[in-house]
């Protein structure tokens, strides 16, 4: 990786950088002039497509293409939902930008809003964050004040409210469909798409769902172009057609046994190997790595003979992971047991569904009765099977399932078990030496330890 600059944490480390004087002493609400001034909603959507920038929510969809889903000339109003709910395991990159630098967010998302001709703004954030919600109104207060929110903003005659929205703390909540349930003030259980949320979202109404960093980068595009942002990342795979390429800065976490865990940024598709090496010291105690989660434990697992693996969008798949999701690398040492990691996945992933289907609600709890059995010394070498067979056909992807919960729980079990099979058997025989090759249902899955 050649040097760089960083873009979206270029503030974070100023005294008081959460405050409104010294984001602007750093050219700060530069660009919102500038497009209120100068620009159509139009051209911004446009600015934004050319950019290449895709959402870093999770699901990597291109946010100008997202756009324009929205009804045209729309009668009644459009919603924007800022997803600030941030519950992928391993994830805190949102959590940074709102606790060290909250009106870079607040300006991509006023710009966004601008693009998207909404007047109406939440901003849905994790329940768990109380010193990001202190900042980020504060934040939206100082905005009121200097006219960048409310009435006629900067004399442009557009308007534009924002209210923060405390979620309800779930992993769930940050699906979007969830996101606009509890928003609405209901339990949050996705909904069943289509429609999706840019033709009917919050109170039925046209809405745009996009994550805290997404709307970050639109402030950096609108004020430096899209050719800029296409300099960085990497670009369109020409063996497959169906990828647009990552283009821009990427906030990597990074956690786990290195040395120097935290928040990196990086054009997008740097490799496992860089990111533990060039910014995290290293693993830990200088053991040896044996796996990682790539973005968030939903995307799957890498070996660490995969650690070349590049963080963009297309690289994880390219490695039988499930994508880049949100760039949050999980590392193991070589005495992670995978059992564990696969138990506490598992625990993780049955405690969050939702329950609304079957495959999902059924599947993550057999799943963990399972290794909740192995872990106690009372697996079958079939179990691997079954929990395969668990893996394989729940989800958005094997198309049984409303959300992609299931498909997040699946990847570990999918990867951990294909990828670390010798290990697991390893453990099944030497802890169940006399019924380890049993192939008779078990009469019940009993629940083992607390859940
Ligand atoms: C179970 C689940 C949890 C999710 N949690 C989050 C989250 O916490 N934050 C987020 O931005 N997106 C989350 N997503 C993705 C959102 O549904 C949605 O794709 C995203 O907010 C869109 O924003 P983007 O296009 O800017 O990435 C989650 C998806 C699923 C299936
Ligand atoms: S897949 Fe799971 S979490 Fe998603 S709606 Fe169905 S039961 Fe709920």
């Amino acid at each position: 990786m050649s040097e760089f600059e960083p873009i979206l944490l270029a503030n974070v480390n100023a005294e008081n950088s959460h405050t409104r004087s010294v984001y602007e002493s750093t050219g700060g609400y530069a660009a919102l002039r500038q497009v209120l001034g100068q620009m159509s909603k139009t051209d911004l959507i446009e600015l934004v497509k050319a950019s290449g920038l895709r959402g870093r929510g999770g699901a990597g969809f291109p946010t100008g293409l997202k756009w324009t889903f929205l009804p045209k000339d729309h009668p009644g109003p459009i919603y924007f939902c800022l997803n600030a709910d941030e519950s992928e395991p391993g994830t805190f990159n949102n959590r940074i930008l709102m606790e060290e630098d909250p009106h870079q967010v607040i300006e991509g998302l006023i710009l966004s809003c601008f693009a998207t001709n909404t007047t109406t703004a939440y901003f849905y954030m994790r329940y768990e964050y109380p010193l990001a919600w202190e900042r980020v109104q504060a934040a939206v207060d100082e905005c009121y004040a200097a006219g960048y929110l409310g009435k006629n903003i900067l004399g442009s005659g557009y308007d534009l409210d924002i209210f923060l929205h405390r979620g309800a703390a779930a992993y769930i909540c940050g699906e979007e469909t969830g996101l606009i349930e509890s928003l609405e003030g209901k339990r949050a259980w996705p909904r069943i798409k289509p429609p999706f949320p840019a033709v009917e979202g919050v109170f039925h109404k046209p809405t745009v769902v996009n994550n805290v960093e997404t709307v970050a980068c639109v402030r950096h595009i609108a004020e430096r172009g899209a050719e800029w942002f296409r300099s960085m990342g990497v670009p369109p795979d020409p063996e497959n057609p169906r990828d647009p390429g990552s283009f821009g800065p990427k906030l990597y976490c990074l956690s786990g046994h290195v040395e120097k865990p935290g928040c990196y940024e990086a054009p997008l598709g740097i490799t496992v190997n860089e990111l533990i090496e060039r910014f995290g010291g290293g693993v830990w105690k200088g053991r040896k790595a044996k796996a990682a989660i790539p973005g968030g434990i939903s995307m799957g697992l890498l070996t660490a003979d995969e650690f070349d693996c590049p963080l963009d969008f297309a690289g994880p798949g390219r490695y039988k992971c499930l994508g880049l999701g949100t760039a949050a690398v999980v590392v193991m040492d070589e005495t992670v047991s995978m059992v564990d990691f696969l138990l506490n996945s598992s625990q993780f992933f049955a405690h969050e569904s939702c329950g609304q289907c079957t495959p999902c609600r059924e599947g993550t709890s057999w799943a963990l009765k399972m290794m909740q059995r192995i872990k106690a010394g009372r697996g079958r070498l079939i179990d691997l099977d079954l929990l395969l067979e668990i893996g394989d056909n729940i989800g958005i992807i094997p198309g049984t399932t409303i959300c992609g919960l299931a498909d997040g729980a699946a990847w570990p079990l999918k990867n951990g078990i294909r990828k670390f099979r010798d290990e697991f058997e390893d453990y099944i025989r030497r802890t169940n030496p006399e019924g380890y090759a049993e192939t008779d249902p078990v009469p019940a899955l009993e629940v083992i330890g607390a859940h």
